[in-house]
This record gives C-alpha cells, structure tokens and sequence, in this order.
C-alpha cells in the first residue's frame, strides 16, 4: 500500500503534481529533506529531471520502498525518457516509471545553474526551430526555453499517475452519517 508522496522540486512543478496526488489518493505528500515517515515505508516519487536523471531518486531508493517514479522535466515526454531514468537508478522492472512535463523558471534557479541552462536553452531554441511541425508540449518546451520561463502544455498527465495509483493506496475512511 502506498503511504505517501515524496517530492523534490526546485522551481514548483514537482511540488504541485504532488499536492494533486496527495489531495486526490488522500496520503500525505512531503519533501524529500523534511520527511517525517520512518524508513522502509512504501512510497511514489516524484522528483524533477536534471541532465537525464531524477534528482533525489537515488536516496528516495536507498531510504524508502518506492513504487514508483514520477519524472518531471521540460523536454516533451517520451517512451524513451522513461527507459533512460530505468537505466540511470538501475530501477527493478517491477516499478513505473511516469514521465511528465513540468515548468521552467530560470528566476528560481541557482546562479551556476542558470549559466548551464542559458546554454541548453539555446541548443533547445535551436533544435524545435528547425522543426517544420511542433506539438503542443514541444510548443511549451520551446517557449521555455527562448523566455526562461514557462507551463508545460498540460498539467493533466498527473490523472494517468493517479488512476495508477489509487489501487495500491487505502481507500479513505469515510463515517457514514445516520440520522440520529
Ligand atoms: C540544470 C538543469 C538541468 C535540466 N535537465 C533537464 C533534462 O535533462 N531534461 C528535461 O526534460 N528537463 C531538464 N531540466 C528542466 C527541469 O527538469 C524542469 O524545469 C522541471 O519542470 C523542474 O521541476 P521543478 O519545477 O519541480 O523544479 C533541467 C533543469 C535544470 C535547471
């Protein structure tokens, strides 16, 4: 049974498909750094992307039994994402690994990682620009990354993890009121 979501977010996208989670599967959610639970406890997590790997996983993993990884980055979510984040935290096959896509906020970030991803973004800007067709997430990708900041194309990809989710958690009880 899932007892929890954990999260790592730096600029808020992790932070808020959590809180979706949390509200809509009735489990807390708590950030990785300030997470009360005891160790060993089953949980989903979900923590942002960086250079093609999920950031705070690999402690999650060692700290927790997680059931599964909600990866979140600004690229446009793909099969292979999935398969990659498999391979980088050697995870068990047995675990889902759900991609979605997050925000961008160059204002949120660290000054050394603003330098790096001035330099990705102009890669990005460059790679969809060359594109004759875009998708809508590769539409929100580039819009991120020529203006440092953007929303995914959708926030709705959660649902998918949710409707995961909801057979591995305990359904809330509910006191059924009888007239006195
Ligand atoms: C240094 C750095 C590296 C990143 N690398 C990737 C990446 O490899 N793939 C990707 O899709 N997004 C990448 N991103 C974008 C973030 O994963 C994305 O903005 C995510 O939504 C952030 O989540 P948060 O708002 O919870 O912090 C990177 C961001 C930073 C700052």
């Amino acid at each position: 049974m899932i007892r929890a979501v954990i999260y790592k977010s730096a600029t808020g996208s992790c932070e808020r498909y959590a809180r979706v989670m949390s509200r809509m599967l009735a489990i807390p959610a708590y950030p990785a750094d300030r997470c009360p639970l005891p160790k060993g406890i089953e949980v989903v997590y979900v923590g942002w992307i960086m250079a093609g790997r999920v950031s705070g996983l690999d402690k999650a993993l060692k700290n927790y039994k997680v059931c599964g990884v909600v990866q979140v980055g600004m690229s446009p979510p793909g099969a292979a994402m999935g398969e990659t984040c498999r391979k980088n935290h050697s995870l068990a096959s047995d675990i889902p690994v759900f991609t979605l896509q997050g925000g961008f906020d160059m204002s949120k970030l660290s000054a050394p990682l603003r330098l790096i991803m001035k330099k990705i973004n102009r890669g990005i800007v460059a790679r969809l620009e060359a594109k004759d067709a875009l998708s809508d997430a590769e539409k929100a990708t580039l819009e991120m990354a020529r203006n440092g900041k953007g929303e995914p194309a959708t926030w709705d990809g959660v649902l998918e993890v949710v409707d995961w989710a909801v057979a591995l958690t305990e359904p809330p009880k509910v006191i059924k009121w009888r007239e006195p």
